[in-house]
């Protein structure tokens, strides 16, 4: 399939309201590293200083190098196809959602490119790889002064820090969200990230829940 075949195939789905099977596995495979990448980057932190901490380092930046590259890859997707019109987007609720989105995207590259920093600023015998697999260069900062190098280390450190918190506490939000939508609102917006089918008919913003085939 070329890329203006899988592109209109996607469109199929999103008619429907729903995310295609491309959008669902970014989605589900990206949380899943994210919420391992949080609570194992906080397990870190909190183990004593030695070799089991530093080789678990290594694995924090393995698979965090590797969530830039599927934001890279998500985002290019992005760029060729909207999402479902699953919210509606003037409304307060509407907007808060998509901000609240925009900002996952952004704490894909943000959390990845501050560690980046810091590790390049660390001395570190342990070469940087996305996934183990690919390697990946550190940032020349060996050639900066010390002083300057102490700076940067600082700055990536506490952007690192906020953005994991910021991030952690709205992940709570965002989920529960999707949960509520479903619980009271009875719309499409969870199924939307789940069914991989679709309802018969097109979806229609705010609509009830698809009743199956229609005559
Ligand atoms: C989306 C990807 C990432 C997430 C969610 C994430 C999350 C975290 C968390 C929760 C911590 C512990 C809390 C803190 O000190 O801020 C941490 C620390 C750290 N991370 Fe990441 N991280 C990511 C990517 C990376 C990458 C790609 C690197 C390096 C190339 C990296 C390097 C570090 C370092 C060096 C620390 C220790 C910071 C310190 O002790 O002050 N992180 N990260
Ligand atoms: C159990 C946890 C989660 C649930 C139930 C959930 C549910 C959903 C649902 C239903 C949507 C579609 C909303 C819409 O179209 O308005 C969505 C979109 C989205 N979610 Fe989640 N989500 C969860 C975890 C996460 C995590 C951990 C992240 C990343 C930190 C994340 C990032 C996104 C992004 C960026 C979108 C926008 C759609 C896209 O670009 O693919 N979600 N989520």
């Amino acid at each position: 399939m070329n890329l203006i075949a899988a592109i209109e195939w996607a469109e199929g789905y999103h008619r429907r309201g729903l995310y295609s099977p491309i959008g669902v596995t970014f989605h589900w495979v990206m949380a899943a590293l994210m919420v391992f990448q949080l609570a194992h980057g906080w397990y870190l932190g909190w183990q004593p200083v030695g070799g089991d901490k530093y080789i678990g380092y290594q694995t924090h930046t393995q698979v965090g190098l590797t969530i830039m590259l599927l934001g890279t890859l998500r985002l290019c997707w992005h760029s060729q196809i909207s999402g479902p019109d699953t919210v509606d987007e003037a409304s307060l609720t509407g907007k808060a959602s998509r901000l609240l989105q925009s900002w996952f995207y952004v704490s894909f590259f943000a959390l990845p490119i501050s560690g980046w920093v810091m590790w390049s600023t660390l001395p570190s015998d342990l070469p940087l790889s996305i996934a183990g697999l690919i390697p990946f260069p550190n940032l020349p900062f060996d050639q900066l002064s010390e002083g300057l190098q102490h700076r940067l280390m600082q700055w990536a450190a506490s952007a690192h820090y906020w953005i994991v918190w910021i991030t952690a506490l709205l992940i709570p939000g965002h989920a529960g969200a999707a949960v509520l939508h479903h619980l009271i609102k009875r719309d499409r917006v969870l199924p939307s990230m789940f069914d991989l089918n679709g309802p018969a008919s097109p979806g229609v913003v705010g609509s009830a829940p698809d009743k199956g085939p229609v005559a």
